[in-house]
C-alpha cells in the first residue's frame, strides 16, 4: 500500500461497519497457527479477527466480541519479556479460550502455576475426556489431537477443573464454566485434531453464543451498503459525481472487488485493464466479456507494443519486474488523467495483507527475494481515497463472495498469476515471438490439467520458456529447438510449496501436445523442486 494515499480510516480487522455480525477476537502470541484459528472460526460462519497480543483491553472491548481466543506461541509464560495480554482481559466478562501458550497465560494470569514440563509432547496424542460437556459436548470420550508444548500447568487457578487428560498431563483441557473460561493444551485449529472444528464450535457458538451469520450473502449486502453510503456522502459534500476507479488484473481479487463496488455505485465505477501483453491466451478477452455481461464499464488499454519496447534486450529478472511495474503505473496514470476528477480507487487488499501490516514487525528485516508487482500497487501521488472491500476476507471467502456475485467460475477459481505475467516465465529476453510460444504451451498445460480434473487441487500449473535449445528429431529431420519446462505445485499460501505429483499420463499428454502443437519446441521437462529452496516462479 502506498503512503501517498489518503488511507481508509479503518484499522486492521475492525468489524465491518453496518454489518450485524457477531465477532470473535483471536489474540496472536506468535504461533504459526494463529491465522488458522481465525480462519477456522470464520468457517463456522462467525466473523473473527486476529489482533496483536498486546492490544489494550479497551480496544478489544470496543469491538464487543462474543469471545476471545488466546493463540499458542513459542515463548514460555514464566520467561522475562514473554508476550502477555492486557491483564484487564481476565475480568472483562467475555468468554476466553486459551490454546496451548494461551492456556498457560490463562492459568498464570488467574493465579495458577505453569512450569517447564519434563515430558514434552509434540505431535499426535489421544486425550481422554473426563467431562463431556462444555468444549467436548457431543463428542466421543477418546479424542485424537495434535500437541505441541514444552510447558505444562502444575497448579490450576481457583474455580478451574480438569476436563480432559493424556498419559502425560492431567490438564489437557481445563475449564471454569462459571466464568466461561476454557483452556486446551492441544491445537483444535489443525486438521490432525479430529474434532477440532466441533470443539471450536462448542466454544464459539454454544458457550459464547455467537450467531453464525458471517455469510457471503450478508457480507455482500452490508459491504454494498457501506460503499454506497460512503461514495454518496462524498458526492454530496463535494458536489461531484463520486467516480470510482479500479484496475482490473484478471485475477479473482480485483474482479470481486470491482463487482462489489459496481453493485454499490453502478456506472460511477470505471474499470481499467492495462493489457501489457504478458497475459495468458484469451485472458483479456474473457475478462472483457465477463464484465460486459455484468454491465461494468471496462476500458482496455492495449499497451502491448509499449511494454515490449521497454523490455527489449532486458534479461535480468528484477529489471524486468521493475520495468513492468513502473510502466504499468505510467499507463494507468495516463488513463486516470483522461477520466477527469476521480474520488476513489478500489483495491483488492485481503485480510492476510491487513494482518501482515498490523502484526508483523520483522517484514522489513526479511531478505528481499523478489520485487512483487501487484496491480493494486498504484500511483503514490494521486490523492484517491481507497475503497478496500475485501480487507476483511481470506482468499477462500473472496471466492465464495465472487460466486455469490455471479462471477464465472473461470475467474473465481483462477489459479494465482503474477502481476508481471508471462514475462517472468520467459527466461531471457521477452519478445513477441517468445510470448506467443509460451502462451501456446501454457494454454496446453492448463487445458490438460483442467481435463484431468486437477486444476483446483494444484495451487499453480504453468509452462516456462527456457533459453535452452536442444537437438531433436522430427519426422526424418534434425531439430534444434526450445526447451519448455512445466511447473505445477501444491501449496497452502505460496510461502512454501511442493512440486505436484502429477500422474505420468497427464505429464505425457502435456509433453506430446506441446511438442506437436507449439512450433519451435522439441523438448519438455518437469520441474521437481520444492519451495524452498526454489521459488514457485522461475524469475
Ligand atoms: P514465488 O515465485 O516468490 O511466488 O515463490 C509466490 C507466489 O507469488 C506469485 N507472484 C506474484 N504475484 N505479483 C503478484 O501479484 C508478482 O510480482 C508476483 N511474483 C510472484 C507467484 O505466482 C506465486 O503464487
Amino acid at each position: 500500500m502506498s503512503d501517498g494515499h489518503e488511507a481508509d480510516a479503518k484499522t486492521a480487522g475492525e468489524v465491518p461497519r453496518g454489518a450485524d455480525v457477531d465477532s470473535v477476537v483471536v489474540l496472536d502470541f506468535g504461533s504459526q497457527y494463529s491465522r488458522l484459528i481465525a480462519r477456522r472460526v470464520r468457517e463456522l460462519n462467525v466473523y473473527s479477527e486476529l489482533l496483536p497480543f498486546d492490544t489494550p483491553w479497551r480496544e478489544i472491548a470496543a469491538r464487543k466480541p462474543k469471545a476471545v481466543i488466546l493463540s499458542g506461541g513459542p515463548a514460555s509464560v514464566y520467561e522475562d519479556g514473554s508476550p502477555h495480554p492486557d491483564p484487564a482481559i481476565w475480568t472483562g466478562g467475555v468468554p476466553i479460550l486459551g490454546i496451548c501458550y494461551g492456556l498457560h497465560l490463562m492459568a498464570e494470569g488467574l493465579g495458577g502455576e505453569v512450569v517447564s514440563f519434563e515430558r514434552k509432547e509434540f505431535g499426535p496424542a489421544i486425550v481422554s475426556v473426563t467431562s463431556g460437556d462444555g468444549l467436548f459436548a457431543g463428542l466421543e470420550p477418546e479424542q485424537p489431537v495434535w500437541m505441541s508444548h514444552g510447558d505444562s500447568i502444575r497448579r490450576l487457578p481457583d474455580g478451574f477443573g480438569s476436563t480432559a487428560r493424556t498419559d502425560s498431563t492431567p490438564y489437557a483441557a481445563v475449564a471454569d464454566p462459571g466464568r466461561r473460561m476454557y483452556g486446551i493444551q492441544f491445537h483444535p485449529e489443525v486438521v490432525h485434531t479430529k474434532s477440532g472444528r466441533d470443539i471450536l464450535r462448542n466454544f464459539v457458538v454454544e458457550i459464547a453464543g455467537a450467531r453464525q451469520n458471517w455469510t457471503a450473502v450478508n457480507f455482500i449486502a452490508s459491504t454494498v451498503d457501506e460503499i454506497r453510503n460512503r461514495v454518496d456522502a462524498h458526492s454530496l459534500a463535494t458536489g461531484t459525481d463520486g467516480k470510482v476507479l479500479c484496475a482490473l488484473s484478471g485475477g479473482v481479487d480485483s474482479a470481486v472487488a470491482a463487482t462489489l463496488v459496481h453493485r454499490a455505485v453502478g456506472d460511477r465505477l470505471i474499470c481499467v485493464h492495462v493489457d501489457h501483453g504478458m497475459m495468458r491466451k484469451n485472458e483479456t478477452e474473457l475478462l472483457q466479456t465477463a464484465f460486459e455481461q455484468l454491465g461494468v464499464r471496462v476500458i482496455v488499454v492495449n499497451a502491448r507494443e509499449r511494454f515490449l519496447r521497454k523490455l527489449e534486450g532486458v534479461t535480468d529478472p528484477e529489471q524486468k519486474r521493475h520495468i513492468i511495474g513502473n510502466e504499468f503505473i505510467r499507463v494507468f496514470e495516463e488513463e486516470a488523467v483522461k477520466l477527469g476528477q476521480i474520488a476513489f480507487l478500489t483495491q483488492g487488499t485481503l485480510y492476510p495483507d491487513v494482518i501482515e501490516s498490523a502484526t508483523s514487525s520483522n517484514e522489513k528485516a526479511a531478505a528481499k527475494i523478489k520485487t512483487h508487482h501487484n496491480v493494486g500497487g498504484l500511483p503514490d501521488d494521486i490523492a484517491f481515497q481507497l475503497i478496500e472491500p475485501l480487507r476483511y476476507l481470506f482468499k477462500d471467502e473472496v471466492r465464495a463472495v465472487g460466486t455469490e456475485l455471479g462471477l464465472p467460475d473461470s475467474m473465481v477459481q483462477r489459479q494465482p498469476f503474477p502481476g508481471p505475467g508471462l514475462a517472468i516465465r520467459i527466461i531471457g529476453e521477452v519478445t513477441a515471438d517468445r510470448l506467443d510460444t509460451l502462451r501456446e504451451a501454457d494454454w496446453i498445460v492448463i487445458d490438460e490439467i483442467k481435463a484431468a480434473g486437477l486444476y483446483r487441487s494444484v495451487w499453480q500449473s504453468f509452462a516456462i520458456l527456457t533459453p535452452v535449445r536442444s537437438v531433436g528429431v522430427m519426422g526424418d529431420g534434425r531439430t534444434y529447438a526450445n526447451l519448455v519446462a512445466i511447473r505445477a505445485v501444491t501449496s497452502e499460501d505460496a510461502m512454501t510449496a511442493d512440486w505436484a505429483k502429477l500422474p505420468y499420463d497427464v505429464l505425457g499428454r502435456i509433453s506430446s501436445r506441446i511438442v506437436n502443437e507449439v512450433p519451435g519446441v522439441n523438448r519438455v521437462v518437469y520441474d521437481i523442486s520444492s519451495k524452498p529452496p526454489a521459488t514457485i516462479e522461475w524469475e
